[in-house]
């Protein structure tokens, strides 16, 4: 195309590079953003009538306009032109097709600069929405799962040693916990990126009579960028969330290395759904743990995502610098990313089959009740660290005979130490040994229960 298409080809004498148009041109991945690029004009075009800048019926022509363009967008009928370098432009240049010069008044008091901060601030927006409810289904299946899981007992770990027993119910609502976190990360993450670039212009602000608070109501914004400078160079909203997404895809990798190792043979502590696993072209016997291992493994990408943006805006002088183009890949391969991991996990995590025999076996073998016979010994007062050492040398001799120490007669008990009576065989047990821990944040059925409880309250909070 000649550059007087271009629409901003006027001080152009010569053609943009065939090479550099198609190297600069960014709509190729921003067209992601048409609707809420759309959005965002119709609200421009309104403020712009309401202030007098813009006659009701160039308004009345321009929302229209986009609408139609919308349509055609959505049933696949419009035509995107790299020549046209991005969304914005591609957009803009079919409304002025259809309608005429009202499309060429539409960018009026406002510059692709403070357009595109807009339009990525209202897409991440309602990728923070989306990625929200799949955070909270992905916690409500953990609920389910913990409270019919809060009397199951398996070993838990420290140095992926057998350390105590715990319940599984309980460490269930551990990841409840971290995605909890995430949750709120992501909350206070849209709460500062919810505030309108609009009226910045390309930099300096515009010599129209705009009001930027009736733009940022129409949009739902909470607010507006305060200075024209930072609102159109200012991406810390994306490498906030690219943070928060990180944390949630650290979170999901310690979830997939323990579902990893859990459904491996050596474990055996649960099975997971045949859907969500495949089999190997070679060895007949496989079922291979796929979802949790991809999910592990994409962790890393969205962790390169992070440091890709705060790289690229990196020592950035003010204000818009092209630059900032390149914000827009890192930061939908995250929402893309993140999204379908959350949503496996929580497709899959209503399925888990904990295999309880196994897990209460493997918290018998590995001796996790010795704390609960030194804690016995000092509650009949022998010092901790003495009741340590006896319980170091009970443990040894059972390892010897192969046998835990609730299988040791009573009489082999007492020649490690006097104190111990017949009642030790009630802090021996597994059962006994999680009930004790009682309290609020501990392991006992009781508790995981309470917890559970709380965890629904906390979830019924966000449904507001
Ligand atoms: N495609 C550009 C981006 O994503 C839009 C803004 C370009 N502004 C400019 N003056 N070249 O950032």
């Amino acid at each position: 195309m000649s550059q007087q298409d271009k629409l901003w080809g006027g001080r152009f004498a010569e053609a943009t590079d065939q090479f550099v148009e198609t190297f600069t041109a960014s709509v190729s991945f921003d067209r992601r953003l048409y609707r809420h690029d759309i959005r965002g004009s119709q609200a421009h075009a309104r403020m712009l009538v309401e202030v007098g800048v813009l006659s009701a019926e160039d308004g009345r022509l321009i929302q229209e306009g986009l609408e139609a363009i919308l349509a055609d967008i959505e049933a696949g009928r419009f035509e995107w032109r790299v020549d046209l370098e991005d969304v914005h432009m591609n957009i803009e240049a079919r409304l002025t097709a259809r309608i005429g010069d009202a499309g060429k008044r539409l960018h009026t008091g406002r510059s692709r600069n403070d357009q595109v901060a807009t339009a990525t601030r209202l897409y991440l927006r309602d990728a923070v929405d989306d990625l929200g409810r799949e955070l909270r289904r992905l916690m409500q299946g953990l609920v389910d799962l913990a409270e019919r899981e809060h009397a199951t007992i398996m070993p838990g770990f420290t140095h992926l040693q057998t350390a105590q027993p715990i319940t599984f119910g309980h460490h269930l609502l551990a990841w409840f916990e971290m995605l909890w976190r995430d949750h709120e990360r992501l909350r206070d993450t849209r709460h500062r990126l919810n505030r309108l670039p609009l009226g910045a212009a390309a930099l300096a602000g515009t010599s129209y009579p705009i009001d930027r608070e009736l733009t940022a109501r129409l949009l739902g914004f909470e607010g507006i960028c305060e200075n024209s400078l930072d609102a159109v160079s200012d991406r810390d909203f994306a490498i906030e969330f690219c943070a928060a997404a990180s944390l949630i895809m650290m979170h999901l990798s310690r979830f997939s290395e323990e579902l990893v190792l859990w459904a491996s043979m050596q474990f055996r502590f649960i099975d997971l759904p045949d859907r969500f696993c495949t089999g190997s072209s070679i060895m007949p016997q496989k079922k291979n743990p796929d979802v949790p291992e991809l999910v592990r493994g994409k962790t890393g990408r969205v962790y390169g995502h992070l440091m890709a943006l705060l790289t690229l805006m990196k020592a950035q002088p003010l204000a818009y610098n092209k630059d900032n183009q390149e914000d827009k890949e890192p930061l939908f391969d995250t929402v893309d990313t993140v999204g379908g991991s959350l949503r496996a996990f929580a497709d899959m995590v209503v399925h888990l089959q904990p295999q309880r025999e196994r897990m209460r076996q493997a918290a018998l073998d590995g001796y996790a009740t010795a704390t609960d016979l030194a804690d016995y010994l000092v509650r009949k007062g022998t010092p901790f660290r003495d009741a340590h050492e006896i319980v170091g040398q009970a443990v040894r001799a059972g390892i010897e005979q192969g046998v835990d120490l609730s299988q040791m007669p009573l009489a082999q008990l007492q020649s490690f130490s006097a104190q111990i009576e017949d009642d030790v065989f009630a802090v021996l047990s597994l059962e006994g040994s999680v009930a004790q821990r009682a309290h609020r944040g501990g392991t006992a059925p009781q508790q995981v229960l309470r917890a559970v409880a709380q965890a629904r309250q906390r979830l019924l909070s966000l449904n507001d």
